[in-house]
């Protein structure tokens, strides 16, 4: 009896030092991050293809779209319900998060004649924001490479809808693409993302 309350003893001091061993900044990071994970997984891979990746995206961007969802700039009810409390300092931490974990691109299906015509209309209307092909780089704009296609494909309509506010040029560029290549042409780029390059 004696013998095992003093162990349990031990086990809660023992315990009691781990936590106040770890930084307040890890705990802080895990209570911020957790309701995110239940959609956009717990490094920020997405298994919904609904819900976008967002592992590895720039802090500045992050910080960008959180804007966006908190004052309308986006539309997503549900985005906004798990912004609207957040602040400057927990966004900053959840960019932090964010911005060093590793993007995973998603296998999907596409039709490669079709990714290489998509090639083509990303190089002459995407390329000169959304360098590299579209991938994860230092002035990143989102991902594009390997981003679910389905959440892209929603994304590319609420931004021809104008119900998602952007870069007037890249409005532009897209309602360009829309009336010289049609929703075809969307359709290509979407195979273009969707497949490794
Ligand atoms: C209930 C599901 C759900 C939860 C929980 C959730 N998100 Fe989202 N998130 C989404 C959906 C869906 C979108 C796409 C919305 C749109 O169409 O703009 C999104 C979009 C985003 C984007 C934009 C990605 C891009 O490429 O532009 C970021 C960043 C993000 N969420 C971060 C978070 C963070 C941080 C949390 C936790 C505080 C969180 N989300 C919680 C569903 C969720
Ligand atoms: C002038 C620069 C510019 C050009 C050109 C441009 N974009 Fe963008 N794009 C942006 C910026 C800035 C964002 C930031 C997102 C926001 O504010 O919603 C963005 C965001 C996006 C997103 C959202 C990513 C996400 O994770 O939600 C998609 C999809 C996208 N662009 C597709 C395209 C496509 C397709 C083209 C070519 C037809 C294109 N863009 C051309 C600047 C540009």
């Amino acid at each position: 009896m004696l013998n095992s309350s003093v162990r349990l003893m031990a086990v809660t001091i023992s315990q009691l030092l781990w936590v106040m061993m770890v930084p307040a900044y890890a705990s802080d990071i895990q209570a911020l991050v957790q309701p995110c994970t239940m959609c956009h997984g717990v490094d920020g891979n997405s298994a919904n293809s609904g819900v976008p990746s967002i592992a590895g995206i720039t802090p500045e961007y992050f910080a960008h779209v959180m804007d966006a969802y908190k004052n309308e700039g986006r539309n997503s009810p549900m985005m906004k319900q798990f912004t609207h409390t957040l602040g400057e300092a927990d966004i900053a931490q959840l960019a932090e998060f964010y911005g060093k974990q590793k993007f995973v691109a998603r296998t999907q299906e596409f039709d490669a004649a079709l990714a290489q015509k998509g090639a083509l209309l990303h190089a002459k209307y995407c390329e000169k924001c959304h360098e590299n092909g579209g991938r994860i780089t230092e002035n990143n704009y989102g991902i594009l490479a390997g981003q679910w296609t389905p959440y892209l494909r929603q994304a590319l309509t609420a931004y021809l809808d104008n119900t998602r506010r952007v870069n007037p040029m890249m409005i532009t560029k897209l309602k360009l693409l829309e009336q010289e290549a049609g929703q075809d042409g969307i359709e290509q780029l979407l195979h273009f993302y969707a497949s490794p390059h």
